[in-house]
């Protein structure tokens, strides 16, 4: 099909004939031979979980990312609640968050009994503006908690100077952003510590499960007791060593990731460049499909990063549409492109309204988004016949659409 539909092409959800027969998803992952094979091998040997290919993965992952320390989680959420545990978080404390993420930056706040404190986002990029974190550092701010949104960094120099300036810890929730290149650095060692997810729609993928990258050594020596119970030696060193004795030192969990997941992650380490460079490759053609589309917002880039393109999100410019977001999203749905939307700003979930009172309006930046946002299917095994029915599918709607 031609990516320049006629102006008059009948949309689907109006009777026409959708873009694609089959829903092309928002995100999937992609695993090959060689990874079931990693898999498989772990499966024969001697051990499931907490054997060598964690700790194998967790030094091939830190020095890719170019950080000194890794420490695995069975996901990105318990990875961040370690994280908040290590930054000292506790009740009458706060960390400044943005309202512009999944719910689960927020939540490893308040596991910790402290606050967190939203501030706006920045219009180009949706990320943290450090104007705005500025406004709302207190004597009881101890860590800031930023977010590299779809995968673009945030502003990791103007944070984490203010997070010098004020003494607070700088944790930066990179779930998006792997590969993610800040001023000529990757990021995962740029943070105080840096938070990854490899749930299946990420760049890499263990099934669940996360990682938290820091070049102090204490802060990674307290995460690896808080993964296992608080403990403070684990069980195949205990074996090695033959001894029985163990010490629970501090109140931890069992957020372990198995040596199943590890082998799958050491196994995907190997073609994350691949898969990095196919994003890079989708969302330059996204961009250059759309960014003369006056209906539609293109993500910003700023000077001096490369982004990881975790997801590709569009601003609808209202102004240009007959109808609203809704019916767009609606529109591309019929046409079988799986788009979605990230996210409802954290502070608007029932949750944070009934526990915090908040009545909506307090961060404008993020809520204007948030109305005008749509992510387009973006995931590294796309075929161009799917980038193409995508940019196809997003002409002939808005077209369809056009005041
Ligand atoms: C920004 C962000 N933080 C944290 C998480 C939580 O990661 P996980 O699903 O691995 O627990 C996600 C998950 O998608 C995320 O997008």
């Amino acid at each position: 099909m031609s990516a320049t539909p006629t102006k008059l092409e009948p949309l689907a959800i109006h009777g026409g004939t959708p873009v694609r027969e089959k829903l092309l998803p928002y995100g999937r992952q992609s695993l090959d031979e060689e990874d079931i094979q990693a898999v498989a091998e772990v499966l024969r040997s001697d051990w499931l979980t907490t054997g060598p290919k964690v700790g194998e993965f967790e030094e091939r992952f830190s020095a890719w990312v170019g950080a000194k320390y890794g420490v695995s989680f069975s996901s990105g959420t318990a990875a961040l609640h370690a994280a908040a545990f290590a930054a000292g978080l506790g009740p009458g404390d706060e960390a400044i968050t943005t309202p512009m993420t999944f719910c689960a930056t927020a939540n490893c706040v308040l596991y910790q009994g402290a606050k967190p404190v939203f501030a706006d986002v920045s219009a180009d990029t949706l990320n943290l503006d450090p104007g705005e974190v500025a406004k709302r550092v207190s004597p009881r701010t101890k860590a800031i908690l930023a977010v590299d949104y779809a995968g673009h960094p945030a502003d990791l120099d103007a944070l984490r100077s203010l997070a010098e300036r004020n003494g607070l810890l700088l944790i930066e929730d990179a779930c998006h952003a792997l590969g993610a290149n800040y001023r000529g650095k990757r990021v995962g060692g740029i943070a105080d510590m840096t938070v990854f997810s490899f749930h299946p729609v990420k760049h890499l993928t263990t099934g669940e499960g996360g990682m938290v990258t820091t070049n102090d050594a204490a802060l990674a020596e307290t995460m690896r007791r808080f993964r296992n119970h608080g403990i403070s030696s684990e069980a195949r060193q205990r074996q090695e060593s033959g001894q029985w004795f163990y010490e629970m030192v501090l109140l931890g969990f069992n957020y372990r990731l198995t040596d199943i997941a590890c082998a799958l992650g050491i196994s995907q380490l190997n073609k994350l460049e691949a898969n990095l460079a196919r994003r890079r490759e989708i969302a330059a053609q996204y961009t250059k499909a759309f960014r003369n589309l006056p209906a539609i917002e293109v993500p910003a880039v700023r000077d001096g990063v490369d982004p990881a393109w975790h997801l590709y999100p569009i601003r609808l410019k209202q102004e240009s549409l007959s109808v609203g977001r809704a019916e767009i999203f609606r529109a591309l749905r019929a046409e079988n492109i799986g788009v979605n939307v990230h996210y409802v700003p954290v502070h608007k979930h029932r949750y944070y309204r009934d526990r915090f009172a908040y009545q909506g309006g307090e961060y404008p930046v993020a809520e204007d988004a948030y109305e005008r946002l749509i992510s387009l299917p973006m995931f590294h095994s796309m075929t161009s016949q799917d980038v193409e029915d995508v940019i196809h599918a997003l002409h002939k709607v808005v077209t369809n659409y056009a005041k």
